[in-house]
């Protein structure tokens, strides 16, 4: 055990730690003073806890009356008086790092930290390379984008680079290879691309490399051995390809390779190694590897962490002895690895400190008594064709995690599995359960703090949950009657997924006693009636779906207090009130449903201009909405303007692992279909669909700025107007419906060149003239052009007169004209917007993100 702690230690020990001299009495000399005062008052420095409280800043500590030295984050030289280390770690700086920032003026600085400003925006300037002494320089989840400047290549001195968790782009400079002394270069989490970086193989003192989360691709060079002290390689989530390097596993002081979710193939060539292997960590899955899982592997004998999920051995058999000699193994993934070898779980026996182990999409040897001879943390034996619940796990008693969803398991959960002392996380989804065994409060004396049993054939009783429950996912079951009272007294409740029952009456009140921890609320498709009220909204919502019910009047304000609120869909009710334009004050909105409802009213906005910078899709469609559109009424729609998208949390295998599964869903309707969109399905889209409502007017100008939209549905409303050119901008769209309004005009040809534009319905309207000729339109269905007296040409059989085809082309040009004058003032509106947009959005690190919690209990519970 000692040797696992030393060893996780090391990943730990990363920065190399400056000591200063405390500060002597104001030895802060006065240009560095200055430049300090005025780096701080470059930007606005503001932030709020969730609850409101604003944040403690560093920088607001500061005064000008005493000694810069002695300043929170500021370290001097204790000779000199000069500044040489700034840590503003978490200051919330907000703005723009401009290239004259006096920042650059405090040259002696050895070491800048700006971690975690995450409204700090902007290229990173080149004058960055005045602070030429520096050896940290840390800007790890800001928001800086554009590409790393070539001029940080003259920061000869820099020994740890990080710029993880922002928006670069591009490929690396040539001049980083100059960085001789760099040891630790983290970039992971940005948008960097192109080939591996070859520079880098000039360094010889790296010792960790993180690439992670980008889009790298190519292969790796094959001779990585100048890399002679590497520790640590993370390369997951890029699209690489080829082999993986054997130089690699040579490198005499590697521990950890982490090249999970790209695309390597070919067999694992690990080489001649002689004395035993340093590697600790193997991290391989989702990646393209097929054929037998190479014996090469067992040469491996100090690997704790080994992860081959959906290795693809091609249904061939798996020789299991390759893996004896691992006997440091605490982590094992071998899920998905499509074999037809059946897993006999006796044969993990040898592996004495096995704490977690995942089998799912494997066959197990069901052959009785099917035993696992070792206590074990986590075990996932998902998707195994288990038809009977496992016994020997009565004999688990260190068991924390057990997922047994998606296999063929009936009748009752038996009661012995809620006295497992150390049980905390139990899915079994997904089965054909219909209860539990043993007296109604058996759950609630366990300390559960997941669980999910949505789809399964459980019916009432409903079953009592002990008040630690944190996450209870019961949807698609046969639950019915009243939503039960008890479930107001789970006091630690964050997620309460009750979808697709049969429940009846109305949203327990008593709610508000959950309003300072549910964050997911889901009861979708029950047949909930009656008023939402307004005191069961809670204050940290971030989804929430009561779609499929019959609710009626009007939605509750209180929701203007779910600062975090992400999702929200009503979809199909009986909501009876006017727009709530309220919403905008919420941020962080990125889906909004309110389809089928009988909202009502104008939904422009009394007070200016909606802006819902993170709004990805918008279904007002089918109620009694009126007026008239203003045309700027898009103009601060960030997300739908913009590339940045969306930023996934975890891998897909792990998604939801400790927190539940659930899924956000919402009916769309595109290309002429209804369709159900689920889980990280629909992250894509960014649709806007205001149809079959009673719209009035022009079509809003401010449309041709949602350059990323994907679907966009207008019909069965009163338009009046031309079809904008500016919907030619909509480069992305795949869906454009138009139908049953009163547009008047021609069909503008230059929608003929949105190549992704696959259906189009302009049918029941006024326009006239020839049928644009771009493949895309004339490859649509007759109906899609029906009942428009003016229309002419192929598709339709009405041929065009001559005298209306020269006419459309000078009508084309003026109107180009015209609506270029006006798309000017929308393009600011939009670029004033962009600070707002990107602000915010946080990056998490993913490889092993939610690892080391298991890890951690899995020590606890074996010391
Ligand atoms: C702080 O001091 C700087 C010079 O060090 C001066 O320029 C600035 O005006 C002072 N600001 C305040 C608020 O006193
Ligand atoms: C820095 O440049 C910006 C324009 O890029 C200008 O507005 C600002 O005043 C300059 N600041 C200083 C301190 O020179
Ligand atoms: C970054 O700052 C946010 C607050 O803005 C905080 O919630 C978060 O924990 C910080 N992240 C890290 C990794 O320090
Ligand atoms: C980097 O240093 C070289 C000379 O050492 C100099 O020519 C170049 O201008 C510097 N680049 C930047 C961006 O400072
Ligand atoms: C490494 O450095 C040498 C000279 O020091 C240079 O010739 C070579 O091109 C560099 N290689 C790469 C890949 O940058
Ligand atoms: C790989 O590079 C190292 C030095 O960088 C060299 O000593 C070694 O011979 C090379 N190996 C191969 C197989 O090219
Ligand atoms: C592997 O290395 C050992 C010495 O380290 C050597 O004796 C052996 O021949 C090598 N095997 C191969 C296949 O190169
Ligand atoms: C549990 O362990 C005991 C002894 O350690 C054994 O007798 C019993 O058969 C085991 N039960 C199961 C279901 O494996
Ligand atoms: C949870 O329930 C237990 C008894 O089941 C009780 O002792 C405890 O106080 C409750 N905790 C809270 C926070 O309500
Ligand atoms: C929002 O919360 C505050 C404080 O918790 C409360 O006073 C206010 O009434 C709430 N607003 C609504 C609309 O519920
Ligand atoms: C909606 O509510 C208003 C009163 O607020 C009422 O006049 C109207 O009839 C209701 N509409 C529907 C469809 O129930």
């Amino acid at each position: 055990m000692m040797i696992i702690w030393t060893l996780c230690l090391i990943f730990f020990l990363s920065d190399s730690t400056l000591v200063f001299a405390s500060p002597a009495k104001h030895l802060c000399r006065p240009d560095q003073k200055d430049a300090l005062w005025k780096f701080k008052s470059e930007f606005y420095v503001e932030g709020f806890h969730s609850d409101g409280t604003p944040v403690n800043k560093k920088t607001e500590r500061w005064r000008n009356n005493t000694d810069c030295c002695s300043w929170d984050g500021v370290s001097c030289d204790p000779k000199k008086g000069v500044v040489v280390k700034l840590d503003l770690e978490d200051s919330f700086l907000n703005g723009p790092l401009r290239s004259n920032s006096s920042l650059f003026r405090l040259q002696h600085l050895r070491s800048l930290n700006l971690d975690n400003n995450t409204n700090l925006y902007g290229d990173l300037p080149d004058s960055i390379s005045n602070l030429k002494y520096l050896r940290v320089l840390s800007l790890a989840r800001c928001n800086l984008f554009g590409k790393i400047p070539s001029s940080l290549g003259n920061l000869s001195h820099l020994t740890n680079l990080g710029l993880s968790g922002n928006g670069f782009t591009g490929e690396l400079p040539d001049s980083m290879g100059n960085l001789n002394r760099l040891r630790e270069l983290r970039l992971d989490n940005n948008k960097l691309g192109g080939n591996f970086p070859l520079p880098l193989l000039n360094l010889t003192e790296l010792t960790f490399i993180y690439l992670g989360s980008n889009r790298f691709q190519g292969m790796l060079p094959s001779n990585m051995s100048s890399l002679s002290k590497l520790v640590s390689f993370h390369i997951e989530k890029n699209s690489f390809h080829g082999s993986v390097p054997s130089s690699l596993f040579m490198i005499p002081s590697i521990s950890e390779l982490a090249m999970g979710s790209n695309d390597f193939s070919g067999t694992l060539e690990i080489g001649n190694i002689s004395s035993p292997s340093t590697l600790i960590a193997l991290s391989l899955p989702e990646n393209n590897f097929k054929g037998p899982i190479p014996d090469s592997i067992s040469k491996l004998v100090g690997l704790f962490y080994l992860d081959l999920a959906l290795w693809n051995t091609e249904k061939a058999t798996v020789d299991f002895s390759v893996f004896l000699p691992l006997t440091s193994l605490i982590f094992l993934d071998l899920s998905y690895i499509n074999t037809r070898s059946m897993f006999d779980l006796s044969l993990f026996s040898s592996f004495m400190l096995l704490g977690y182990l995942d089998l799912s999409g494997n066959n197990l040897k069901i052959s009785e008594p099917l035993s696992l001879p070792l206590p074990i943390g986590t075990l996932a034996l998902s998707s195994c064709k288990i038809v009977e619940f496992p016994k020997f796990l009565q004999n688990q008693t260190i068991l924390l995690y057990l997922d047994l969803s998606r296999n063929q398991i009936e009748g009752q959960v038996p009661e012995w599995l809620w006295s497992l002392p150390e049980l905390r996380y139990v899915n079994i989804s997904q089965n054909s359960f219909s209860g539990f065994e043993g007296s109604a409060d058996v759950i609630q004396r366990s300390q559960m703090l997941l669980l999910d049993i949505s789809s399964n054939e459980f019916h009432d009783p409903f079953p009592l949950l002990p008040n630690t429950t944190k996450f209870f996912l019961g949807s698609n079951n046969r639950f019915s009657g009243k939503i039960p009272r008890e479930t107001c007294g789970l006091v630690s409740l964050e997620s309460l997924v009750l979808s697709n029952n049969n429940f009846n009456g109305s949203i327990p009140r008593c709610f508000e006693h959950l309003s300072t921890s549910l964050s997911v609320l889901h009861l979708r498709n029950n047949s909930l009636s009656g008023v939402f009220p307004e005191e069961s909204i809670s204050a940290p919502l971030r989804s929430l779906d009561v779609g499929g019910n019959k609710l009626s009047g009007k939605l509750p304000k209180s929701l203007i207090n779910c600062t975090s609120l992400e999702f929200l869909n009503l979809e199909d009710n009986n909501f009876n009130d006017t727009f709530p334009h309220w919403l905008r004050f919420l941020p962080n909105l990125q889906i909004l449903v309110l389809r089928y409802n009988e909202f009502h009213g104008p939904i422009s906005s009394p007070g200016g201009s909606l802006s819902f910078p993170k709004l990805r899709i918008f279904d007002i469609s089918e109620n009694r909405f009126t007026g008239v559109l203003p045309s700027d009424y898009f103009a601060g729609w960030g997300a739908m303007s913009s590339v940045l998208d969306i930023v996934d949390r975890m891998p897909s295998r792990f998604e939801g692992r400790d927190s539940g599964n659930y899924r956000n869903s919402v009916s769309m309707t595109a290309k002429g279909l209804t369709m159900e969109l689920v889980g990280s399905g629909f992250t894509i889209y960014k649709t806007i669909d205001v149809s079959g409502n009673r719209f009035q007017g022009d079509i809003p100008e401010s449309i041709g700025l949602l350059k990323e939209l994907i679907v966009l549905n207008m019909s069965n409303n009163a338009f009046t107007g031309h079809i904008l050119l500016s919907l030619a901008n909509l480069s992305n769209l795949q869906s454009l419906d138009l139908s049953q309004n009163r547009l008047s005009g021609r069909i503008p040809p230059e929608l003929g060149k949105l190549t992704f534009l696959a259906w189009m319905n302009f049918s029941y309207n006024n326009l006239e003239g020839p049928i644009p000729q771009g493949t895309q339109i004339q490859s649509q269905n007759i109906s899609s052009f029906a009942e428009n007296p003016g229309l002419c040409g192929a598709p339709l059989k009405e041929t065009c007169g001559k005298k209306e085809e020269e006419a459309t082309e000078q009508e084309q040009d003026e109107e180009k004209e015209e609506e270029e004058g006006q798309a000017f003032s929308w393009i600011a509106a939009a670029i004033a917007y962009v600070p707002g947009v990107i602000c915010g959005l946080t990056i998490g690190h993913i490889l092993f993100s939610c690892k080391p919690y298991w890890f951690v209990r899995i020590f606890h519970s074996f010391t």
